[in-house]
C-alpha cells in the first residue's frame, strides 16, 4: 500500500463497530484505535480521582491520557459508561483527543472506531463505514457479552434495561453540541440486525475495495 488509508468506522453504542474495526485492520495490516476507550479512560481517570464527571471541567485528565490507560480493564463499567459520555460532551477534551487520534493513524494509516472519526477527526478518510443497528439488537449483543447466566429468569427485564441504557446514551451522543453522533454524508451505511461478523467484515471489505481501486 502505497498511499496512507484511513478507515473511519462510526456508529451507536454495541452495533458492532469494535468487532468489525478489528477485524478489518487485521484483515489489511493496519493499526486499530478503539476511540471511545480514550474518552472511558478520561472518565476512569476523573472517577479515580474523586471528581463528579457531570460537572468538572475534564480537560487535563484527558491530556494526560496514554496508551497505557487504554489496556486498563475497568473501563467498560457501568460508572464509566456514563463518566465517558459525559467527558465527552466537554469541548476541551474533544480538542484535547483530536490531536492523539489523528497521530495514531500517523504515517502508515489506520482503522479508527468511533462517532465522528469521519465527521471530524478525519474527515477526509478514504473509506467511511456508518455502521448501526437496532436499539433492541445492540440491547441483546451488549447483554450476551455482560451476562454471567444467558438463562437467567429475569433475561428479558435485563435486556430491557441495557435497551434504556443503551438509548440514554445514544440520545446523550447524538444531541450534545460538539461532533455529535451523526454519520458523514459520504459514509456508506451497513445495517447490521441481520448480519454476523463475518458477513459484516465482508461488506465492509467489498466498500474498502470498492473505494481504494
Ligand atoms: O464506543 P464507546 O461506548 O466505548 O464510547 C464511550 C463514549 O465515548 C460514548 O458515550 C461516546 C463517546 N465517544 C465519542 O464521543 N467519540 C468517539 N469518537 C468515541 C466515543
Amino acid at each position: 500500500m502505497t498511499q496512507r488509508l484511513v478507515i473511519a468506522v462510526d456508529g451507536p453504542a454495541a452495533a458492532g463497530k469494535g468487532t468489525l474495526a478489528r477485524s478489518l485492520a487485521e484483515a489489511l495490516g493496519l493499526p486499530y484505535l478503539d476511540t471511545g476507550l480514550l474518552y472511558r479512560a478520561t472518565g476512569r481517570r476523573m472517577i479515580d480521582a474523586g471528581h463528579d464527571p457531570a460537572t468538572a471541567p475534564a480537560e487535563e485528565f484527558a491530556a494526560t491520557v496514554g496508551m497505557e490507560d487504554l489496556r486498563r480493564t475497568d473501563l467498560r463499567v457501568p460508572e464509566v459508561d456514563r463518566a465517558a459520555s459525559l467527558v465527552a460532551a466537554q469541548p476541551a477534551v474533544r480538542r484535547v483527543l483530536v490531536d492523539v487520534q489523528r497521530r495514531f493513524a500517523g504515517a502508515h494509516g489506520a482503522v479508527l472506531d468511533g462517532r465522528d472519526i469521519g465527521t471530524v477527526i478525519f474527515p477526509d478518510a478514504q473509506v467511511k463505514l456508518y455502521i448501526t443497528a437496532s436499539a433492541r439488537t445492540r440491547a441483546e449483543r451488549r447483554w450476551e457479552q455482560m451476562a454471567t447466566d444467558l438463562n437467567a429468569p429475569d433475561r428479558a427485564a435485563q435486556i430491557a434495561q441495557v435497551e434504556r441504557e443503551i438509548a440514554a446514551r445514544d440520545a446523550a451522543d447524538s444531541v450534545r453540541a460538539t461532533a455529535p453522533l451523526r454519520p458523514a454524508d459520504d459514509a456508506v451505511h451497513i445495517e447490521t440486525d441481520h448480519l454476523d461478523a463475518a458477513a459484516v467484515l465482508a461488506e465492509a471489505l467489498r466498500i474498502v475495495a470498492l473505494k481504494t481501486r
